[in-house]
């Protein structure tokens, strides 16, 4: 757990989780050469939590497979290595790095929203950038962490965190990761860096987190890094602002700067994005972890 002995203290002190056993395990069973479904499946079988999001994940709309996976094993087959890596990372991030408490003027279920809209976004947007479907799994999950290093800022120090949200809201919604620097002399681009690099999150990934604020040309970046980098811009004018009374001030033709796209590509990401969401069911209910969810019903 976040906080645990053996975390590491970042410069800025932040504590950085550290990279939880579970996930460590099932990352190198799933990276072996070697390893049979079997293996990686036991390695996810050691942590309950992950094992149902992992059968959840493979027997939902998102994947689209006809046949069910009854047991992890079979989940394991369905998805695939390399895909049972990624959704262990992001069901370990919401396991291991949720904020305990609510924040005045900021709703973390609108946030979890945020970061399924942005990875379900890059994934829509790379698909057109390449013409490929390929790493539109990347894509996805490096943009439901984009925004992780807030996850652990609002863990690490609530009261910053309540003061950054306070003063971006004070100044009709600018950008949260000025208030930061100000605030914490850090943002949440390198507080998530720094996790990023505790957890060994693969490159790919890394980079969407470290640079989703970036003014790099997209030309040097990863398409999957600036399909991230737009996607943020792209959820944002899909759901609004995630601040209470906030306007998005971002336009489509921001987002189609940022992923070096004409702007009819972002206006097709746009009308296609709610149907995907409605297959992204599964990882969106993650959303229900954070502080001020709703009760469930009984
Ligand atoms: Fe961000
Ligand atoms: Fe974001």
């Amino acid at each position: 757990m976040a906080g645990s002995k053996g975390d590491a203290t970042s410069m800025t002190g932040m504590d950085i989780p550290s990279l939880p056993g579970g996930l460590a395990s099932v990352l190198s069973v799933a990276g072996s050469e070697d390893a049979t479904a079997e293996d990686v499946a036991q390695a996810i079988m050691l942590d309950p939590g992950l094992s149902t999001k992992v059968l959840r994940m493979a027997n939902s709309a998102f994947y689209g497979r006809l046949t069910r996976a009854e047991t992890v094993t079979e989940a394991v087959v369905t998805l695939g290595f390399s895909a049972v890596r990624t959704i262990a990372l992001a069901a370990s991030v919401v396991e291991h790095i949720l904020p305990e408490k609510t924040v005045p003027g900021l709703s973390w279920q609108a946030f979890w929203k945020h970061c399924v809209s942005t990875g379900a976004a890059a994934e829509l947007l790379l698909r057109q950038m390449t013409g490929s479907r390929r790493n539109g799994e990347v894509a996805f999950v490096a943009g439901l962490l984009h925004d992780v290093g807030k996850l652990v800022v609002a863990r690490n120090a609530p009261t910053a965190f309540a003061a950054c949200v306070q003063s971006a809201r004070a100044s009709g919604g600018a950008s949260i990761l000025t208030a930061e620097t100000e605030v914490l002399g850090t943002d949440h681009s390198l507080v998530g860096a720094m996790l990023a690099e505790a957890w060994r999150i693969p490159d790919t990934i890394a980079n969407a987190i470290s640079s989703h604020h970036s003014d790099a040309d997209p030309a040097e970046l990863d398409p999957a890094v600036a399909a991230v980098r737009s996607g943020n811009i792209i959820a944002k004018l899909a759901q609004g602002s995630y601040l209470a009374g906030c306007e998005v001030t971002q336009t489509a033709a921001d987002a189609a700067a940022a992923a070096g796209v004409a702007p009819e590509v972002i206006a097709e990401v746009l009308e296609a994005l709610p149907e995907r969401l409605l297959e992204c069911e599964e990882v969106s209910s993650w959303g229900s972890a954070l502080p001020g969810a709703p009760a469930m019903a009984a």
